[in-house]
């Protein structure tokens, strides 16, 4: 496999527009959180079992792990982003998707938008997130879970980097890391899932080139 190198001039990157139906603000009042980092550290497990979470505990989760902490517009208009994960060039190609039909009101997966700190409910087929959650179901248990998917838009790293895939893999380690570590300071259930979720977050997005590269279930 080659080593990334940044490209001598970075391409363009054009926006994505999902397609949003309907926004949820998530609260910005974030819980402190309750356990020591070497408590959290020593803790740390996968677990199989899950149970409902609060919107305040999505927001916490979702605040410490994935909210825009600070910008750099770059003078190609691309932003920067600094979060509670690291990733390469600072470029987050990774989306996250949420889905838990009990809190959220609908099955359909609502999109986090990190510089808002908002869900927002997407307009997808019911048939193919039916699909999808019964692939996960295959693997675990989830009907008192709540998904969190990652999505990738391959573009944003590759307008930076020559060989870029593994960046892009190496960017959802890190945030799967962040997201179990923040599970267990606040005492939730967390297991990250070896299925990328294809083809069906391909399906979700038709033709756009973005595609699943994993996931967690949380509770
Ligand atoms: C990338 C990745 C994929 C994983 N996929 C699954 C999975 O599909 N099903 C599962 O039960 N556990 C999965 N796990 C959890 C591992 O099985 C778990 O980390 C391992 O057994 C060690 O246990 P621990 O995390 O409690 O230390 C995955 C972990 C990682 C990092």
């Amino acid at each position: 496999m080659k080593n990334p190198q940044p490209k001598p001039t970075e391409e363009r990157v054009t926006s994505f527009d999902y397609p949003i139906q309907h926004t949820i603000k998530l609260s910005k009042n974030i819980d402190p959180l309750p356990a020591r980092f070497d408590e959290v550290i020593t803790n740390r497990k996968s677990q199989r079992t899950f149970s409902g979470i609060n919107l305040q505990q999505l927001s916490n989760i979702l605040w410490y792990t994935a909210k825009v902490k600070q910008t750099f517009v770059q003078e190609n208009g691309y932003i920067l982003t600094h979060r509670g994960t690291p990733s390469a060039g600072a470029r987050h190609p990774i989306d996250i998707l949420i889905i838990n039909q009990t809190l959220l009101n609908s099955n359909l997966p609502h999109c986090y938008n990190p510089f808002e700190h908002t869900l927002n409910r997407l307009d997808l087929s019911a048939q193919l997130v039916v699909n999808f959650i019964e692939h996960i179901n295959a693997i675990v248990n989830t009907s008192n879970a709540t998904i969190i998917w990652f999505i990738a838009h391959p573009e944003r790293t590759e307008a930076k980097y020559e060989n870029p895939e593994s960046l892009i893999w190496r960017d959802t380690g890190a945030l799967i890391n962040a997201i179990q570590l923040t599970c267990t300071a606040v005492n939730v259930n967390c297991c990250p899932l070896g299925t990328l979720g294809e083809p069906y977050i391909s399906d979700f997005f038709a033709y756009s080139g973005l595609f699943g590269v994993g996931g967690v279930a949380i509770g």
